[in-house]
């Protein structure tokens, strides 16, 4: 870490000197762990809009730029290049895998892909019309129910099979949600198949007859995956680093970093971007969406607009916008909605309201077009959106648990509740 450091001059004179650190790429930080013993004083950041949590190797997104690069290489190239399971690799791992590497991470991860058949049985104590997403929380978070031999979190080898079980398992998973809301068997995975392949089966094929896979659809499958794949520090990202923090087993980590990509603002927002589409109708009713999205008096967003960290493009976006066309051309789908889309992007870009705050469409605005084309129902856009970012949370939690000087995460407020005041008996209460 650099000598640099920034002075903080206080009221009575004192100067607190806070030790400055570059990054590799992005904004420096200022260490500020020793402000309160020296200063007496908290920062404070809701919604940590100008705080680092941590030190991270794995992603960099410059938002001004519109940039987003895993572990050095930037998003575009993996996306066209790549594969779901090799970037898996590289976000794990560091480093692309050599053809060695790759052939013995597939080895594993096509070894995991089947779920105790215990676990099978939590799927029936759901009612059938459960949110997918509530059936994942549940049957991931009850994964650590069946793997006390390996929740030593201390321990290397326990933390790369509990990794490579959730990759592994997260499709099997995922697919079975989507059987269960259907009343429809579940199909095994199969060990000839590839990732998205096998998710593929497992969630549209039926016992009854061989499926044969799209090979468009499962390429856009698997790119959709390496897109939603990590994103720094981010909601969901947080709470599994936060969950982790304390010790807990990655199996809750990861369930309680669904539950939080769930909400709207976050990855439900894919959901919530399909079901906007739809009350809309049709382009006609294109100025009146955005001038209810610009009306400060209603609560009405443009979901799919906006980011925490963008304000330019989020290059996700692009892809998935140019994969829409790609994808329903091949298909032979004329899908009304991508127009739609379009058409509300080119309107708002143009308004003052979404340039001034720098609005631009997130990854979540045009992904539900291409999930809704290769047959994926709505409910289960976020779901796809866990099953891509699962590589991600475990990423950031392992890397976590390496940091020599991990703590844990316990942040502190600004109270400005009641001060002390004696308790009342109810009889001389007004
Ligand atoms: C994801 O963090 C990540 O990296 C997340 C993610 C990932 O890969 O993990 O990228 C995935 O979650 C993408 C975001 C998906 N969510 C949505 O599309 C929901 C709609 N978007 C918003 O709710 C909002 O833009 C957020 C939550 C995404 C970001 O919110 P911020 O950064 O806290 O910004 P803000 O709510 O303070 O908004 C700033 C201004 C406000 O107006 P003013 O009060 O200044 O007048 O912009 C307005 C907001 O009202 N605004 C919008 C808007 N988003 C922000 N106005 C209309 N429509 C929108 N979509």
């Amino acid at each position: 870490m650099s000598e640099e450091s920034y002075s903080l001059h206080l009221e009575d004179g004192k100067q607190v000197k806070l030790p400055v650190y570059p990054g590799t790429l992005g904004p420096k930080v200022v260490d500020i762990r020793k402000l309160y013993s020296q200063a007496g004083v908290f920062t404070f950041d809701p919604g940590f809009l100008a705080t680092a949590s941590c030190e991270s190797k794995i992603t960099f997104i410059d938002g001004e730029k519109g940039v987003l690069l895993y572990r050095g290489y930037p998003i575009e190239q993996l996306a066209e290049h790549s594969s779901h399971l090799e970037v898996c690799y590289l976000l794990m791992y560091g480093e692309l895998p050599t053809a060695e590497q790759f052939a013995g991470f597939r080895e594993s991860i096509t070894r995991h892909t089947m779920i105790h058949e215990g676990l099978k049985n939590f799927y029936n104590g759901f009612r059938r019309d459960a949110h997918p997403m509530a059936v994942m929380v549940g049957v991931v978070g009850a994964l650590s129910a069946f793997y006390h031999d390996s929740l030593d979190i201390h321990n290397p080898e326990h933390r790369e099979i509990s990794a490579h079980r959730l990759i592994a398992k997260m499709p099997t998973i995922a697919a079975w949600s989507y059987k269960f809301f259907h009343g429809q068997p579940f199909l095994y995975p199969s060990n000839k198949l590839g990732y998205a392949e096998n998710f593929l089966r497992m969630t549209f094929g039926v016992p009854a007859e061989e499926y044969e896979v799209n090979p468009v659809v499962a390429k856009a499958l698997d790119q959709i995956f390496i897109l939603h794949a990590d994103h720094e520090q981010n909601a969901s990202t947080s709470t599994v680093r936060l969950a982790g923090s304390s010790g807990a087993n990655p199996f809750a980590c990861i369930s309680a970093g669904i539950g939080t990509l769930w909400g709207p603002a976050h990855g439900g927002a894919n959901e919530a971007v399909l079901k906007m589409l739809d009350q809309i109708g049709g382009i006609e009713n294109v100025d009146t969406v955005i001038d209810r999205a610009e009306d400060a008096d209603d609560p009405f967003r443009l979901m799919g607009f906006g980011h925490r960290v963008y304000k330019n493009f989020d290059p996700r976006a692009v892809i998935i916008r140019d994969a829409c066309h790609k994808v329903l051309d091949s298909l032979g789908i004329d899908d009304p909605q991508l127009e739609l889309a379009m058409r509300l992007e080119e309107k708002a870009l143009k308004e003052d309201y979404f340039i001034e705050r720098k609005l631009y469409p997130n990854v979540d605005f045009y992904s539900g077009i291409i999930l809704k084309a290769i047959g994926i129902p709505t409910n289960m856009f976020t779901v796809m959106f866990a099953l891509g970012r699962t590589v991600g949370w475990i990423s950031h939690w392992m890397e976590m648990i390496k940091e020599k000087d991990s703590v844990i995460g316990r942040p502190r407020q600004l109270y400005t509740g009641p001060t002390e005041r004696d308790y009342q008996p109810i009889t001389s209460r007004r």
